[in-house]
């Protein structure tokens, strides 16, 4: 690259403000000159000369700049992710979360699950095992697990379900014989785990979950190494999304130390020797917590 492709340093910081604000992504200091390249690589694909022009077009309500943007995204997120990722958290899922959820349920064999930033599917599709393992009437059960990313690419494969040994590798053996068919060095999900999970494009932090029918009455979401990528505000913002779609006493699950720092008001924590979790306050008692501060 020559030293004309970089970004100044105003535009540098403009660029990070507007990528905040779209994305909840923040970009450190040490990813600058990496952003400055990514940058460049996007305007050369558009043809564009100046970066002020695209930093404009990216500001845009069009659907070029909407089309851009995920375009974008694809070269900012990172998208790491492999089954049952956490043990620990997965083992808390399986032999408390989930059944406690699944007993609360029975009367209306109702459960809605999110997994937010799923990238390639991976984290969703765990629970869609545990819950098949878990459930012994499942056809009877009105499950929703949705899995939601705003990573196309990602969202892609997520759909497509065969996966590289490097996404297994911290799976159970006989999980993986289960549920997973072995050709030519990859792994193709048994289809009616692949049934049970439904992927969407939503951004976290732009869109109104209002505008997504599914984005509501959640019993658990689970939202892990999303936020770490995200700038503080950002994570509020979400934060606050969350609480409003999840149903009384829902369960929030991030990964550790993420929420550090943000105002959990509405959330108990509760604490299991595996990790800490977070339930949504019963309305009675973010009420009571109203009442408390102004006294
Ligand atoms: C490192 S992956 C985590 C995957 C999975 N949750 C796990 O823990 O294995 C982070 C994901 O968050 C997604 N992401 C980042 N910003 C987002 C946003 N604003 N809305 C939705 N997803 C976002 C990225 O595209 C990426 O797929």
């Amino acid at each position: 690259m020559s030293k004309t492709e970089f970004l100044s340093v105003a535009l540098t910081e403009a660029f990070i403000k507007l990528i905040a604000r779209q994305t909840g992504l923040e970009i450190r200091e040490r990813d600058e000159v990496d952003l400055s390249e990514k940058i460049f690589l996007r305007m050369k694909a558009l043809n564009i000369l100046f970066p002020e022009e695209y930093y404009k077009f990216l500001g845009y309500s069009t659907i070029e700049s909407y089309q851009e943007w995920q375009k974008l995204v694809l070269l900012l997120t990172n998208l790491e992710s492999y089954f049952f990722r956490d043990k620990e958290q997965f083992n808390l899922l399986r032999d408390r979360i989930l059944p406690e959820l699944i007993q609360s349920k029975e009367h209306n064999k109702t459960l809605r699950i999110c997994s937010a930033g799923c990238s390639t599917g991976e984290e969703p599709l765990s629970i869609a095992i545990l819950l098949k393992e878990l459930i012994p009437d499942l056809e009877q059960w009105n499950l929703m697990i949705l899995g939601v990313d705003i990573n196309q690419e990602a969202l892609k494969k997520a759909r497509e379900g065969i996966y590289t040994p490097w996404s297994l590798r911290s799976i159970d053996p006989e999980i993986m014989q289960r549920y997973f068919l072995h050709i030519n060095n990859q792994y193709h999900l048994d289809l009616q785990i692949k049934q049970m999970v439904k992927f969407k494009y939503i951004n976290l932090v732009k869109d109104s979950f209002n505008e997504h029918d599914e984005m509501r009455d959640m019993d658990l979401i689970i939202c892990r190494n999303v936020f770490i990528y995200f700038e503080a505000s950002a994570i509020a913002k979400v934060l606050d999304k969350f609480n409003q779609i999840l149903q009384a006493s829902g369960y929030l699950i991030t990964g550790h130390t993420e929420l550090c720092g943000q105002d959990l008001s509405h959330f108990e924590t509760k604490l299991f020797p595996e990790s800490l979790v977070y339930i949504k306050k019963t309305f009675d008692k973010q009420n009571e917590r109203t009442f408390l501060s102004q006294l």
